[in-house]
């Protein structure tokens, strides 16, 4: 089986190559634990091999998230990455911007909808969506919020895109049985020391490794320590 790197070396031997292409994965974590910056190594792996990539904010505007990832060394303002900033905030282009609760479904099949137009326009092969966490608050009904967010997979599935998604929801959520697989960033306490730690939960199609391993986030961005043990 084929595999592309996440553009973190350490994570990429925790899947035992890399991720499979074409296929939806999840990235799980708290606040700060570094998975937009994870996000963006995997799209800039993409930019540096001549890829366009994708990336949609849901949560921080770009204009700050272009600040932090320049400040990381990330080739940010390459032609070949595109931002749809998709926050409530920015008033021009937000699609979902003056919406109530139940409007949020019609939003968010706008989202799709506007995702899907550019996909048709350009030849993506790595997309990302940070985070998803507002779309599974916002379709309470969990039968409903299935259905939505397998139709979801599936429409961007035609495309043939790598998709990584976002989540700040622990334990296990819906969208871990929906995706091919699931990477979470946490923080310990080890002796009265904070040490971050990444776990493969799943990764269809593949073996893995199992153990939490540690990482860092550095000026140069994540670093996966793929030999190391945390307790
Ligand atoms: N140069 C740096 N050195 C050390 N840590 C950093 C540096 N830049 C960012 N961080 C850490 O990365 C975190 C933000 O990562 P981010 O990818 O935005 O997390 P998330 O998307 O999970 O909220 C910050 O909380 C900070 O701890
Ligand atoms: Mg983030």
């Amino acid at each position: 089986m084929s595999r592309i790197s996440t553009g973190v070396k350490g994570l990429d031997k925790m899947l035992n190559g890399g991720l499979i292409p074409g296929r939806a994965y999840l990235i799980k974590g708290g606040p700060g634990t570094g998975k937009t910056t994870l996000c963006m190594h995997f799209l800039m792996e993409g930019v540096k091999n001549g890829e366009k990539v994708l990336y949609i904010t849901l949560e921080e505007p770009i204009e700050i998230l272009r600040e932090d990832m320049r400040g990381l060394g990330f080739d940010i303002d390459s032609p070949l990455f595109v931002g749809i900033d998709a926050t409530p905030v920015k008033e021009k282009r937000s699609f979902f911007e003056g919406m109530h609760y139940e409007e949020f479904a019609k939003g968010f099949t706008e989202l799709v909808r506007a995702i899907k137009e550019r996909l048709e326009e350009d030849i993506f092969t790595r997309v990302v969506i940070d985070p998803i966490t507002m779309i599974r608050l916002t379709i309470k009904d969990e039968l409903d919020y299935r259905r939505t967010f397998i139709g979801f997979l599936k429409e961007i599935a035609k495309y043939n895109v790598t998709l990584l998604m976002t989540s700040e929801i622990y334990g296990i959520d819906i969208e871990d049985y929906l995706v091919s697989g699931v990477i979470e960033l946490r923080t310990f306490e080890v002796g009265g020391k904070t040490v971050r730690g990444v776990r493969v939960l799943k990764l269809r199609g593949s073996n893995f490794d199992e153990t939490t391993r540690p990482y860092k986030i550095t000026d140069q961005g994540l670093e996966v320590y793929s030999e190391e043990n945390i307790f």
